[in-house]
């Protein structure tokens, strides 16, 4: 039986993403359905979602009110564009994430994708500055290992090297890099934020302004605690001095919250768990727990006021998309925040339920080829040592066994990511992390 009589579908026309495309396909790894923390693969496996998919999927899988809101609202209206016309939805989404927000950021963008937000927080800053009298301001700076999404700004700022080596000379010029805030010298194996390294946002001042100037800078832009370059968390008051250093030059400072926020720190957004306020920041995601694609932007009132009252009429943000406050995007973030508000999750990732995770994480110091262990909130990952001549080898390796043994973990490079939905309890981490253990044991 061929593969369409098996009703199986032909692979090679669907070109993967961030896949290795001709290893899948010779062993695909098939899901059929998902339901709270698991999947279903097509051979009836149950496997434990340990990185809520891709960081998203902060309710758990196919929750009754997002399901049903989604549901209805295919329904009853299907698409409408935000160009120049309205409907509720976005206007109620984008007031309820403002109430989630610090107090003085409260104006919502929104886009379908974290790249788009990349791509819109920068354009904001550049234009802002310009409406302001600035117009020299138009440089950005990124973080080494920051990851802003794939679009060729977010890459810019971004300092995942895999991710911009193909499209070298062919960047946002003005673009630097701070430093990125790993050192397994002097900070491997901490609980939670170290005490040392604050100092590192000091290269803000002490180098990358003198060097291009701050009246040249329009912002700076870092994940609060950084995903896909590794899970790296801040140290210590790191941010809180990036943000006294951009305030003093002013400079914007963007918080890239499409991972952390909506709750992955046990406070709405990292913004409020690191006490720092930032002029713009972006989120996706979990807004809509991952269920259907939406993105955005959310603005300091002294940003949106700029753009409102120093321009005499006429559209005051040449940008957008075509599906900018999707109504389905939207009905899915409303039934999403529904669901954070009655279950709490927002705060959950807090208190017993984070030590646990954190211990159990910390619990494989001392494992086979383990050179680190970091957490924060109920976002962790260990590290190991990479394969010699063939790194990323071993975390692959580590990512095939645990699926086979239904739990699926991400690799990303050698560094093994845990970022479990929020509904999770202990028994799963005993799971999660009882799969990764024995797999340790047998990878070369
Ligand atoms: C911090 C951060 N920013 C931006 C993005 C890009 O989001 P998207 O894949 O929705 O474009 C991601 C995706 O993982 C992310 O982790």
């Amino acid at each position: 039986m061929n593969a369409a009589q098996s009703g199986a579908p032909a692979l090679e026309h669907y070109w993967m993403p961030f896949t290795d495309n001709r290893r899948f396909k010779r062993a695909p790894k098939m899901i059929a359905s998902a339901k709270d923390m698991y999947y279903t693969t097509e051979d009836g496996k149950q496997v434990l979602d340990g990185l809520a998919t891709l960081w998203c999927v902060n309710a758990g899988h196919c929750r009754p009110r997002i399901v049903e809101a989604i549901r209805k609202q295919a329904g009853e209206l299907d698409y409408a564009s935000s160009f120049s016309l309205g409907h509720r939805l976005p206007f109620q989404v984008a007031a309820r994430v403002a109430e989630l927000t610090p107090p003085r950021l409260d104006h919502v963008f929104f886009t379908n994708s974290g790249s788009e937000a990349a791509d819109t927080a920068l354009k904001i800053a550049l234009a802002y500055h310009r409406l302001k009298g600035e117009p020299t301001r138009t440089r950005f700076i990124g973080r080494e290992k920051g990851y802003h999404g794939v679009n060729l700004a977010g890459i810019s700022v971004g300092g995942v090297p895999l991710n911009r080596k193909a499209y070298a000379g062919m960047l946002l010029p003005g673009v630097d890099h701070l430093r990125h805030t790993q050192d397994l010298k002097t900070r491997a194996f901490v609980r939670g934020c170290a005490e040392s390294g604050a100092e590192l946002a000091d290269e803000l001042e002490e180098r990358i302004i003198p060097l291009h100037g701050a009246e040249n800078i329009a912002a700076v832009i870092v994940e609060p605690v950084s995903g896909a370059g590794g899970v790296l968390v801040p140290p210590q008051g790191y941010l809180k001095r990036l943000r006294e250093i951009t305030r003093r030059h002013g400079i914007l400072l963007i918080l890239d919250e499409v991972i952390t926020g909506f709750g992955r720190l046990g406070t709405p957004f990292a913004a409020q768990y690191f006490e720092v306020e930032p002029d713009l920041m972006m989120f996706a995601k979990a807004i809509t727990s991952g269920t259907v694609p939406l993105g955005g932007v959310i603005a300091s009132d002294a940003i949106y006021e700029t753009f409102m009252n120093t321009q005499s009429a006429g559209v005051e943000f040449f940008h957008g998309y075509t599906y900018s406050g999707h109504p389905l995007a939207c009905a899915a973030a409303m039934g999403a925040l529904d669901t954070y508000a009655e279950e709490k999750l927002l705060t959950r990732a807090n208190g017993a339920l984070a030590q646990a995770f954190e211990d159990g994480i910390h619990a494989f110091q001392g494992a086979p080829h383990v050179v680190d262990c970091r957490n924060l909130g109920l976002i962790g990952a260990i590290e190991l040592e990479p394969r010699p001549g063939a790194p990323g080898a071993r975390g692959f390796e580590v990512f095939e066994k645990c699926w086979e043994k239904g739990v699926y973990v991400r690799p990303i490079g050698d560094n093994i990511g845990f970022c479990p939905p929020l509904i999770v309890e202990p028994k799963h981490f005993d799971q999660m992390f009882g799969a990764v253990a024995e797999v340790l044991k047998t990878v070369g």
